[in-house]
């Protein structure tokens, strides 16, 4: 067997278009004066810690007895079957404690902010997964947590708002521009500023000013690493293709990173194409909206009007709806190393019904993005090709937005007579 990784390390060996806190052309820290000690002291830190053997066991120790990793790399008889193609693989971030592969994230960087004396940590969140999986880890290590998310997400992700409150994070929301991810960054980038002393911002997603990016997709490599171990158990090679979905783009990068010198391999990247392509309908910075610049404090795309303003988005799951996209995945499209695609909310739906159908599974509604783009290309594979597909999250979330769009009538029964129940008789 090919074992020139090794599951249980990060990266030790950057990639060469790494230079100057740029990948490639995009990344670096555009932020004010101010936040350039914090990321400074952020990077010098995680660089000194990172091939650290303690460092690295305490995170494993995490990883294991509190968010139950490895997950499985589960073979899907039924999908396949139904496809008629190649083999699909799914590997299961959702059976992660909080329920997503965020957590994987959140733990490293809130071990990070203990190691460096922070007490308290804030998060910005869209879909709520971010922001419970900071809630989770900063109760069980003592650590303060403040989140802040837009006030539209806090409707539609109800059920995340109400753990993260239980488990002692204060939630912020945040009322003002599109009230959603954008706005939570924002938010969470502006207190940062008037508390860097104590405070450690435990940023979601592999984007952001550097050395985010980087920190965030070390993370979130364990996801490809442990498909590599786990595919080679079984089939004794990499795969040939690899999906995932696209918010910011932790689950994807951390799923491609460690096959990135494969040449063999096909990498997808799916976005939210939302109700259709008009703008401010939908979440696809690799399209005709989308357009470099440098916000939040890097250089990447953005959707954006033609004065350079960042356009509203829509995606019907919260964690997909962001205007920009993490710098590394803008370095690997413009080399055409990912290519990137979009699915319809329609879609998304279609396929998070195909899913608990044949397999019993039922996943967030991010995740449904990728189900339905490998729902699309894997008829079109030889039999003996395999791909997998990353399950970010599970489904539980969403619940509202699914129960609302698929037993609309029931569901409403339902939540009309829990309403009455409440009622004194
Ligand atoms: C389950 C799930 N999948 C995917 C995403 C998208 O984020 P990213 O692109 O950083 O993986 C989110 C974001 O909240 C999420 O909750």
């Amino acid at each position: 067997m090919n074992r020139d990784w090794d599951v249980n390390n990060n990266n030790k060996n950057e990639k060469p278009y790494l230079k100057d806190r740029h990948f490639g052309d995009y990344g670096g820290r555009y932020v004010p004066e101010m936040l350039i000690t914090a990321l400074e002291e952020l990077e010098n830190f995680y660089m000194s810690i990172k091939e650290d053997g303690g460092f690295q066991r305490e995170l494993e120790y995490l990883m294991t007895h509190y968010s139950g990793r490895p997950m499985p790399l589960y073979f899907a008889p039924n999908l396949t079957k139904r496809c008629g193609g190649c083999k699909i693989y799914l590997k299961q971030e959702g059976l992660n404690h909080t329920g997503a592969h965020k957590i994987n994230n959140v733990l490293g960087q809130a071990l990070l902010a203990i190691k460096m004396g922070k007490g308290t940590v804030i998060a910005e969140t869209g879909a709520g997964q971010h922001g419970l999986a900071t809630a989770s880890a900063a109760a069980k290590m003592g650590l303060k947590c403040k989140v802040f998310m837009g006030d539209v997400d806090m409707r539609r992700q109800y059920p995340n708002v109400y753990a993260m409150k239980l488990m002692g994070a204060e939630v912020v929301p945040v009322s003002y521009g599109t009230r959603t991810l954008k706005d939570a960054v924002t938010a969470a980038l502006k207190y940062w500023i008037e508390h860097l002393e104590d405070t450690h911002y435990l940023l979601g997603s592999a984007l952001g000013p550097y050395p985010y990016p980087l920190i965030v997709r070390d993370f979130q490599s364990v996801i490809g690493r442990e498909v590599r171990q786990q595919i080679w158990e079984m089939e004794n090679r990499d795969p040939d293709i690899l999906v995932a979905c696209v918010g910011g783009g932790s689950n994807s990068i951390g799923l491609f990173y460690p096959f990135l010198e494969n040449e063999e391999i096909e990498f997808y990247g799916v976005e939210a194409g939302g109700l259709g392509p008009e703008p401010g309908n939908h979440a696809v910075r690799f399209g005709p909206g989308g357009k470099t610049g440098i916000i939040q404090g890097y250089k990447s795309y953005f959707l954006q009007d033609e004065n350079g303003q960042v356009l509203p988005t829509h995606s019907i799951s919260a964690g997909l709806d962001y205007a920009g996209i993490g710098p590394e995945l803008a370095y690997l499209h413009d080399t055409g190393k990912i290519v990137f695609k979009s699915v319809t909310d329609e879609e998304a739906l279609e396929a998070f019904q195909v899913l608990c159908r044949e397999e019993g599974i039922i996943p967030a509604l991010e995740s449904a993005h990728a189900i339905a783009y490998a729902l699309k290309i894997a008829p079109g594979y030889a039999a003996d090709k395999i791909m997998v597909v990353n399950l970010s999250g599970r489904g539980d979330k969403d619940i509202f937005i699914t129960a609302k769009a698929l037993d609309r009538e029931n569901w409403f029964q339902f939540l009309r007579e829990e309403v009455q129940d409440d009622q004194p008789h």
